[in-house]
């Protein structure tokens, strides 16, 4: 049996652990691999590797992906997916383990829907696959964002100032939620629930008429101001999956803010940050243990689903069923994080 293996779509930290595991434990079935690169778009023109055991020795801990990445849309045009599915059969790939977010996958469901043995292992800093409680690269970002939010408190205190921590995301605001809970963010502001600044000002100076010169709010990059009635964008252009660049929330509220309320106001980006460098142990154990089930599914013939995790059990579940809708955050967490808001 010769496996595909591809990561596509935005990086995140735990791609190489599940290239690993896969590999390993293939490897114990008596299998081989072929590392596709960058994405779809190393099926596309085809450009491939052979992973070895020595590819994949002493990956588990670094971040990025031994194979690249892009975001290549091969549905976008028919030429690209009829040389995608061409490519497949001439280089004889029985099955294709695709590791990436909704838009990785949701070529991958096409693709099954054509006939091709297609497997999904779903990433994601954004936390937005449906079907699945988490996916890996989340929890590293999260980290990322309360060792940043820990660092701005004390300066932003010193300075009695407000600080508006841009968090990534696109159309969720996991990464706001859980990183500000756990980074004590004093406003939390997520696509979700569209927000009006004055409400957001009203947290700021309530705070500072309990003696709390300072406030640290953390805005998700696709956050809705009421005011503008949409979410803020760098440019218009899109990517080929049709999705805008976000970004810009943290500035333009800084400078709102500073505005309507006479406070010093600062802003800053996270940006990419968040999805570099090496994976948490929790990322690194989700990731491994998606690694070995997506193999086994491809040893048992089970074709066309994605790895899960649901309460602590590793399952599986359709591609079609993870990438039909997005999962955006529970209002329940999100009351929970309004608990400490002001
Ligand atoms: O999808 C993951 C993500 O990190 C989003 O949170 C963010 O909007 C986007 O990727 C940034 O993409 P790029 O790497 O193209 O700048």
């Amino acid at each position: 049996m010769n496996v595909g293996i591809l990561t596509g779509g935005g990086d995140c930290p735990g791609l190489n652990a599940v290239i690993r595991a896969v590999v390993k434990k293939g490897f114990q079935y008596g299998y081989e691999f072929t590392g596709i690169k960058n994405g779809w778009k190393g099926l596309v023109e085809p450009s491939t590797v052979k992973l070895t055991k020595d590819a994949v020795s002493g990956i588990l801990p670094l971040g990025g992906t031994i194979l690249g990445t892009s975001r290549t849309n091969p549905m976008k045009s028919a030429r690209d997916a009829e040389a995608v599915i061409r490519n497949i059969n001439e280089l004889k790939l029985d099955a294709v383990i695709c590791i990436g977010g909704d838009d990785t996958l949701g070529v991958a469901a096409k693709l099954y829907s054509k006939g091709i043995k297609t497997i999904g292992v779903p990433k994601t800093i954004d936390n937005d696959l449906s079907g699945t409680d988490f996916t890996f690269g989340f929890d590293t970002a999260v980290s990322i964002v309360t060792w940043a939010l820990d660092r701005l408190h004390s300066t932003t205190e010193a300075h009695q100032r407000v600080m508006v921590v841009e968090v990534m995301g696109r159309h969720a605001g996991w990464i706001a939620v859980y990183g500000g809970i756990a980074g004590g963010a004093d406003v939390i502001l997520i696509p979700e629930k569209p927000f009006d600044i004055d409400e957001v000002c009203g947290h700021v100076k309530k705070r500072k008429a309990a003696g709390k010169n300072f406030s640290l709010v953390v805005a998700a990059e696709g956050a809705v101001p009421r005011e503008t009635g949409g979410m803020i964008t760098k440019d218009r252009e899109t990517d080929a999956f049709g999705h805008v660049k976000l970004g810009g929330i943290g500035e333009f509220l800084a400078r709102e803010i500073e505005k309507k309320t006479g406070f010093e106001s600062r802003h800053v980006v996270l940006g990419h940050l968040q999805r570099g460098g090496t994976p948490t142990a929790y990322d690194r154990v989700l990731a491994t243990r998606y690694g070995l089930r997506a193999i086994e599914l491809v040893h048992e013939g089970k074709f066309g689903r994605m790895v899960a995790l649901q309460g602590n059990k590793i399952v599986d579940i359709t591609l079609e069923e993870a990438t039909s809708k997005l999962k955006t955050v529970d209002m329940e967490m999100f009351k929970a994080a309004q608990v400490f808001f002001g």
